[in-house]
């Protein structure tokens, strides 16, 4: 996909979404909240669901877990604009409550979609609600800080997973926030990672077209200590 055909999918999903009365969270939201972010970046962040001043906003992550996001992407001189934010449920829980099983199937096309057309090689998780769609069975407070391959049934093709705890849970308890700016610590190299084995395994004549569109990626594998998130072609 060509960067205008993947803001042309993300902004049709983001226009079913806005009007998606597929489970009952529907009645109670004010705004559906879709996602939002770079079309072309190679990181997502999924979140569990809107709470309540994103649920007034339309947009993820606004409120005070939000600005606790921007400091821990902050803090690895990664930026909300560069990546793309979204959430496993895109409708509020009424109270903030846990997403139910029913919602939570009845939402997940919409994030398979989104996952399709950006094709990450980077998925953070935060939170359990998150976690356990790209980590089946395992407990946040062991895989926190660990990466692991993503399965594609996900709609993420090729993609490593990074689990974080919840900024939410970081702001109620001071040593989860410690262990937050720990675990973001290990997403750039995570993403080199995942970016190298990705090129790896494209086909030679991908190979040769990725380079000639898109020298900053392949300036990335000469340099791997250079951390940024560069843009896909
Ligand atoms: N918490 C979430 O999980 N998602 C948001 O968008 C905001 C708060
Ligand atoms: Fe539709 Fe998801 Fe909102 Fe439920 S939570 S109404 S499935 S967009």
């Amino acid at each position: 996909m060509t960067s205008d055909e993947r803001k042309a999918a993300l902004d049709a999903i983001a226009a079913e979404v806005r009007d998606c009365t597929n489970c009952r969270l529907a009645q109670t939201r004010t705004r559906a909240v879709p996602g939002e972010g770079s079309p072309d970046t190679e990181v997502v962040f999924v979140g569990e669901g809107p709470g309540y001043h994103e649920d007034q906003q339309g947009r993820p992550f606004v409120g005070r877990a939000g600005e606790l996001l921007g400091k821990l992407l902050g803090s690895i001189e990664w930026r909300r604009q560069d990546v793309f934010i979204t959430n496993i449920v895109k409708c509020r829980p009424p109270d903030n409550r846990d997403p139910e099983p029913d919602e939570v199937a009845a939402c997940a096309p919409y994030l398979e979609r989104q996952l399709e057309a950006l094709n990450p090689a980077l998925v953070v998780t935060l939170g359990r609600h998150s976690m356990a769609r790209f980590m089946p069975g395992a407990r946040i407070s062991q895989v926190h800080g660990t990466t692991a391959r993503v399965a594609p049934a996900t709609g993420a093709r090729d993609a490593t997973v990074l689990a974080m705890y919840h900024p939410a849970a970081a702001l109620r308890t001071p040593a989860i926030e410690r262990e937050s700016y720990e675990d973001i610590g290990r997403a750039p190299r995570a993403l080199l990672d995942a970016r190298a084995r990705r090129a790896a395994a494209l086909p030679a004549a991908d190979a040769a077209a990725e380079t000639i569109t898109e020298p900053a990626a392949a300036d990335a594998f000469a340099e791997p200590d250079d951390l940024t998130i560069f843009q896909q072609a």
